[in-house]
């Protein structure tokens, strides 16, 4: 009977106030009575008539009186000393009683006290949260940025803010109409503010569907137990179109006179009171754009066509933190044309020459100009014309020039050298606007009735080493042509007509002295070719006139002896490559590498840079044997170099051996932490389990997870696979102890053949704080666990909190 004593019925208490202390023995064992003092006790609200505690008497003392806040539910029983309650006590309305108890003797004189006696209320909970409004209304604009709240919920609840009775937690219970997969609305469970979801933000749209309801809850324990107090509330969403769209491609008209800064278009954000700024997309000296805190954009100067036609740039909203409150809008500017560019001569002087027997009609050159107003436009388009012709002789028209291309063209057969040797031209080239004129000055040259003549008809010969460096000259060569100096009749081209199939030369002309320099165009090779017998020729750039001819005098021989040098061996090839399996046994043949040399020598092989020791090398055959046991996870691609070399000289080539895998690592466990189970089990936990293996893989791992032939372990738990990498371990039941478990785990990898590997999971069965942490206890009369050591944090774990309380 006395065991019960905290939870005292109505009878019990009766009963028990009026026994004496003799009658019950073990009420000292259970501390639930002592001698009078301070004393401060916690009692649960609610719950109704109970005792509290006994004090005992010592003599003269005789009787007991409490005085203070007893607000009618609390007293002492004068003569037992027992302090009960003959009601129940609420948090909400006090949660600290303060009494003051004194004992008195026979007269009803204070023997001790008064002693303060305080009742802490400690709160259970006992009331529901509730939402401020039945309703909520908010807006929302399409496109709005996800995770930015355009409302709020709010909820009180009554209970001790301090425990989690009060801990108020939101969620969206319903979402009518729902769409998409994915809920369009997202609230935060601490705040209770709502905003858009990353697919809100995407597919919120008014032409779709302009409302929505949600259903949105409130649980008090943090929502973190079966039996918290829920509460609903309905939220009404009107969607409303965003205000926030870049405008259309703006067009604006080059060198405008307007005054500046001129208002080109204007944006407009979703939300209230944001900066609007502008972010340059092109690194430009100058950005020739503002915005202003209204969205007006502005051109802040006349722009250029010429200079940049086309203009991109972002419009920003930032709140007052300097956050971007919209996603950037992107601007387009074209800038139109105007004809404000003049036609420009390509060159101050255009320079042509013209033979004095061109026929009438021919095109003697081009007259090139350019305007750089927009291509394709009226704006560039250039028209010719001659404006005059110096001298006029012997006729004031001898050109023509075509209007729309330029060209010009003989009218007659009529120059002669010795009436006038040039002619300078003004030509007056036109767009709609401005007019340039373009000089021409027209060379009267001589007919090319000369063919060039060499001074040797033969250079006899010279002897070059190999090695000498292409561009190198080893030979200068002289002709000489009778017609007019500096024309196309009289520059020689020298050329090598035969012995050279391979362009090993090249002859370049001095353009004043038309001397030629025989020059090394591509590497000699003494092994491929020792002696050339070239035939050069020279001839003009400009046509002969009819009726002369090249003919033997334009013509010269030279030989050109070539000696060998020694030379390095040569590879076959500039690197070598192989693939071989990393088991293969030690002294297999991987490939042969191979040089010869140049002069024949005797080539001989070796390695270098192998710091693995792997490889060894035939020095005779160029064979590449393996030396050691390869292993692909130490290094996949294993790089050494051969040397091939002679008796004097020496290269090197490059050796790549990729090395194929083979299963040969078993799978290993790959989690930072084991497993750990919450104590007591509630049923339907299950944790993660992953495995790695450090042989390549084909695309992907593949492992099967089974637990050891071990009854403990097969009574104990169960394995269920996820996928290729991970499975679930749960526990079979709930009775497990707190403590540490051996859970021994098979992994098998895919590999051909398959490798196992049987690892002993150390799984924790452990008191928690919260889901999240296993937890040690250190003061195990708390009632409400505050601190405490975290061992172990999972990640996943909220998971396995939702499986648990779904199956459970
Ligand atoms: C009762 O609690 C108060 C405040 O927590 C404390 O100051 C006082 O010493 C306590 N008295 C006893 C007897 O524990
Ligand atoms: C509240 O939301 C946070 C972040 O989204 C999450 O980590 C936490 O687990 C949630 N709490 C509950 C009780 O759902
Ligand atoms: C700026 O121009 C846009 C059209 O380009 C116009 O809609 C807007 O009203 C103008 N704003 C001001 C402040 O003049
Ligand atoms: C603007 O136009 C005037 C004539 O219309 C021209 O003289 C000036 O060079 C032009 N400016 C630019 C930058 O093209
Ligand atoms: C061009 O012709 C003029 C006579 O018309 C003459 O004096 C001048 O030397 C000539 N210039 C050349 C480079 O031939
Ligand atoms: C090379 O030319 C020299 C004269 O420069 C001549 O004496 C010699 O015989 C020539 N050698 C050959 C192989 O033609
Ligand atoms: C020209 O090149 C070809 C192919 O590279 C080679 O076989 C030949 O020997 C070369 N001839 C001379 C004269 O260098
Ligand atoms: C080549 O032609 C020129 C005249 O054009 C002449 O002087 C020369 O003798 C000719 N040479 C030979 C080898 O016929
Ligand atoms: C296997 O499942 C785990 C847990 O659900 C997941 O994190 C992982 O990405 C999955 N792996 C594959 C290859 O699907």
């Amino acid at each position: 009977m006395c065991g019960d004593s905290r939870h005292p019925s109505a009878a019990f208490l009766h009963s028990f106030l009026s026994l004496s202390q003799a009658l019950c023995q073990n009420l000292g064992d259970l501390h639930v009575t002592g001698p009078l003092k301070d004393m401060n006790f916690s009692v649960p609200e609610g719950g109704g008539v109970r005792v509290i505690y006994q004090f005992t008497s010592e003599p003269p003392a005789v009787s007991f009186r409490a005085t203070g806040e007893k607000d009618g539910i609390i007293d002492i029983v004068p003569k037992t000393g027992v302090l009960y309650l003959s009601g129940s006590l609420d948090w909400e309305t006090k949660t600290v009683h303060r009494l003051q108890v004194e004992s008195l003797d026979e007269k009803g004189n204070v023997v001790k006290g008064p002693y303060a006696v305080t009742i802490h209320v400690e709160d259970i909970n006992d009331n529901p949260p509730e939402f401020d409004q039945i309703k909520y209304t908010g807006v929302v604009r399409q496109n709005s940025r996800p995770g930015k709240p355009f409302m709020h919920v709010h909820a009180t609840d009554r209970d001790d803010p301090t425990t989690p009775h009060a801990q108020l937690t939101y969620s969206i219970l319903h979402h009518f109409p729902n769409p998409y997969t994915e809920m369009l609305f997202q609230i935060n469970n601490v705040t209770g503010a709502i905003s858009p979801s990353v697919t809100g933000s995407y597919y919120l749209d008014p032409q779709k569907q302009d409302t929505f309801t949600l259903v949105v809850t409130v649980k008090d324990m943090a929502g973190m137990t079966m039996n918290a107090f829920t509460s609903s509330a309905d939220v009404i969403i009107t969607v409303k179109e965003s205000l926030w769209k870049a405008p259309p491609t703006i067009r604006i008209q080059e060198n405008s006179t307007q005054i500046y800064p001129v208002n080109i278009s204007q944006v407009h954000s979703n939300e209230p009171d944001v900066i609007y700024d502008l972010f340059e997309k092109e690194k430009l000296p100058r950005l020739p754009f503002s915005i202003d805190q209204n969205g007006v954009i502005y051109v802040t100067d006349p722009l250029d066509r010429e200079e940049k036609d086309t203009y991109s740039f972002f419009v920003v909203t930032k709140d007052n933190k300097g956050e971007l409150v919209d996603k950037p809008l992107h601007i387009h500017v074209i800038v139109e044309d105007i004809n404000d560019n003049p036609p420009v001569c390509q060159q101050a002087l255009t320079v042509i020459e013209v033979q004095e027997n061109e026929d009438e009609g021919s095109n003697i050159g081009t007259l090139l100009a350019t305007d750089m107003d927009e291509e394709g436009t009226l704006n560039s388009r250039l028209q010719f014309k001659i404006g005059s012709q110096v001298p006029a002789v012997p006729a004031s028209n001898l050109f023509f020039i075509q209007q729309e291309t330029g060209i010009l063209q003989l009218t007659s057969r009529s120059l002669n050298r010795r009436i006038a040797s040039n002619y300078s031209l003004k030509v007056l080239v036109t767009d709609a606007v401005f007019q340039t004129i373009c000089d021409v000055q027209i060379y009267v040259i001589d007919i090319n009735d000369q063919i060039p003549i060499f001074e040797k008809s033969d250079y006899h010969n010279v002897t070059v080493a190999e090695s000498l460096p292409v561009g190198t000259v080893i030979l200068e060569i002289q002709a000489t042509d009778g017609d007019e100096p500096a024309t196309g009749s009289s520059y020689i081209i020298y050329q090598v007509k035969e012995g050279d199939p391979n362009n090993t030369f090249i002859i370049e002309t001095d353009s004043v002295t038309n001397r030629g320099f025989v020059k090394i165009n591509k590497a000699l090779d003494f092994e491929a070719a020792s002696v050339y017998n070239l035939v050069i020729s020279a001839t003009n750039p400009e046509p002969l006139v009819p009726g002369v001819q090249y003919n033997s005098s334009s013509l010269t021989l030279f030989k050109v002896f070539v000696t060998n040098v020694d030379e390095p061996p040569v590879f076959h090839k500039t690197v070598y490559k192989a693939e071989v399996s990393e088991d293969i046994p030690v002294n297999t043949l991987v490939m042969t590498v191979e040089a010869y040399d140049p002069e024949g020598d005797t080539v001989r092989y070796s390695l270098e840079g192998d710091v693995r020791k792997w490889l060894r090398v035939n020095s005779a055959t160029g064979q590449v044997y393996t030396a050691s046991t390869l292993d692909r996870e130490q290094q996949g691609t294993y790089t050494v170099e051969v040397a091939a070399s002679e008796l004097t000289q020496k290269s090197k080539t490059t050796l790549i051996l990729h090395l194929r895998d083979v299963n040969d690592n078993p799978p290993l466990l790959a989690m930072d932490y084991p497993p750990f189970f919450c104590h007591p089990l509630r049923g339907g936990e299950r944790a993660f389990i992953q495995a790695a293996d450090a042989d390549e893989q084909w695309y992907y791992p593949t492992f099967t997870f089974s637990l050891a032939d071990d009854m403990n372990a097969r009574n104990n738990w169960e394995i269920s696979k996820i996928n290729a990498t991970h499975a679930y371990l749960s526990p079979k039941h709930a009775n497990f102890e707190e403590k540490v478990y051996n859970v021994p785990v098979i992994i098998n990898d895919n590999g051909k053949p398959p490798l196992e590997r049987k690892v002993n999971l150390k799984v924790n069965i452990c008191k928690c704080s919260s889901e999240k942490s296993c937890f040690i206890e250190v003061q195990r009369d708390h009632s409400w666990p505050s601190t405490g050591q975290a061992i172990g944090i999972l990640t996943g774990v909220l998971l396995i909190i939702g499986t648990s309380l779904l199956l459970g």
